[in-house]
């Protein structure tokens, strides 16, 4: 017979190439809280229903509390003879405590056992990730808050479009993450259900407390079919799909900054603290944090792509290739909280360079659409103001003028509408002040954005 906990039906050992291969424990460890709750759990329910005795029961819980305490004072060194993290706990409990100890694993399989340890972790992930967001949300707050008349140039195509304040480009970002956090928060209010006690796939025999376990371990609801229960990761590609599209969000405005930050646009610089240097370059302060940010989102996407891919053919109900779905959720995890907390550093350590980036908004005619907005206050048809506007762009960039560098002679030329209150309409400032839609960049509309965000911020850190 085999040594192993499962060893009865074996008449020898697996080779150590396929204990080797099969074992899970160097990285399902990170499961040890989780299982450890768990299996008190369901000790406590199996006393509770006369399945177990109390005794044993009580001889569980206080084996399992010490194991609990020696793992986390890096006592106790798990091995690849025990597989994974569940079988190496029940088998340090039952070296400890003898015969209670192997009563432990009556009326539950390990996949009802790894499928409530690793729906624990990946709840506990999204509040964590949740809370980064919390302070992302609170650094993006501050930084519009005090660049509430900064003007810069809005873009589309990478050209100069029309101007926005900086708080208004801010603001944008806020609602994305905003949106990130809810998306969160509704795959913690789906995942919230109970699979313990669906055993291996098709339920116990034996007279469970299902709702009991659901309640000692904090979900909302107990998984309604124990073959689904057993089967089911998409929770964790719900997280892995919301943490993608978050990482999308940050690698966005990493881009912006790396942009902002180069001498072409010199709009803003990150602070010396989250640069670097050149090896050959003397003059060289680079974006890495920026541009690290940007690349582990490709990262993020492979741990998505990764559990996608696993899952896709599986047959129900649990397969081994479901052993593998943890890596990746666990990477996913740490890249997009390692991200989100170095992007809400740099964001709160950066200049912006308002002189500049009001110049910039100063060029390249980002007034035009107002001129031609102008036109129509005095009745002429839109399209016929696009085209008159057009025409004369075109003669300010031959004759290396801004709209409002032509006299009043000179506009007249193109339309004879044009009076002497068209320079404060085209002014920057009067361009921004002029719009009056809702969720416009006027200096009013973006007020009103942030008084709601500080509600939401508010509301969020309860
Ligand atoms: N280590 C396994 C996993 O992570 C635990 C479940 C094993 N169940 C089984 N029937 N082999 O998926």
């Amino acid at each position: 017979m085999s040594d192993k906990l499962w060893g009865g039906r074996f008449t020898k050992n697996e080779s150590a190439s396929a204990l080797e291969f099969n074992a899970s424990i160097d990285f399902d460890k990170r499961l040890y809280r989780q299982d450890i709750e768990g299996s008190r759990a369901h000790a406590a329910m199996l006393a509770r229903c006369g399945i177990i005795s109390q005794e044993d029961a009580d001889a569980i819980d206080a084996g399992l509390a010490g194991i609990l305490q020696d793992i986390e004072d890096g006592k106790i060194e798990f091995t690849i003879d025990n597989e994974d993290i569940h079988m190496n706990i029940e088998s340090i409990l039952t070296e400890r405590i003898g015969t209670p100890g192997k009563r432990l694993h009556t009326a539950r399989s390990r996949n009802d056992q790894v499928a409530v340890d690793f729906r624990m972790w990946t709840r506990e992930a999204v509040q964590n990730t949740m809370e980064d967001l919390k302070r992302l949300l609170h650094s993006i707050y501050t930084i519009a808050e005090s660049h509430q008349d900064t003007i810069m140039p809005g873009y589309t195509h990478l050209q100069r479009a029309q101007p926005v304040t900086f708080a208004f480009h801010m603001m944008a970002y806020f609602e994305m993450f905003k949106r990130d956090y809810s998306r969160f928060h509704d795959c913690l209010i789906r995942m919230n259900e109970n699979p313990l006690g669906a055993g291996a796939m098709s339920g116990t025999g034996y007279h469970t407390d299902r709702a009991f376990l659901t309640e000692a371990l904090g979900f909302d609801r107990t998984c309604a079919n124990a073959m689904d229960a057993v089967s089911d990761r998409d929770y964790a590609l719900e997280f892995l799909s919301d943490a993608s599209i978050c990482a999308m969000h940050l690698s966005r405005f990493c881009e912006e900054l790396i942009l902002w930050s180069s001498a072409e646009f010199s709009f803003i610089e990150i602070d010396d603290a989250y640069s670097t240097g050149s090896s050959i370059m003397p003059q060289k302060k680079n974006p890495d944090m920026a541009e690290l940010i940007r690349g582990k989102t490709g990262r993020v996407y492979g741990d998505m792509m990764t559990l996608f891919t696993i899952m896709k053919g599986l047959p129900l109900a649990y397969n081994k290739d479901m052993q593998e779905d943890k890596p990746p959720v666990f990477d996913a995890y740490d890249t997009l909280s390692a991200c989100i907390s170095i992007f809400a550093d740099m964001l709160d350590t950066m200049t912006v360079k308002p002189e500049i980036t009001a110049m910039a908004a100063t060029k390249g005619f980002t007034n035009a659409t107002d001129a031609a907005d102008y036109l129509v206050s005095k009745g002429v048809p839109f399209r016929e103001c696009h085209a008159i506007i057009g025409e004369l762009v075109l003669y300010c960039i031959s004759h290396d003028k801004a709209l409002e560098d032509l006299s009043l002679d000179q506009l007249r030329d193109f339309a004879p509408q044009f009076d002497e209150d068209v320079y404060a309409r085209i002014d920057i400032r009067t361009c921004i002040k002029a719009k009056k839609s809702e969720g416009s960049t006027s200096f009013e509309s973006v007020r009103g954005m942030l008084e709601h965000a500080d509600q939401f911020l508010k509301e969020i850190d309860g």
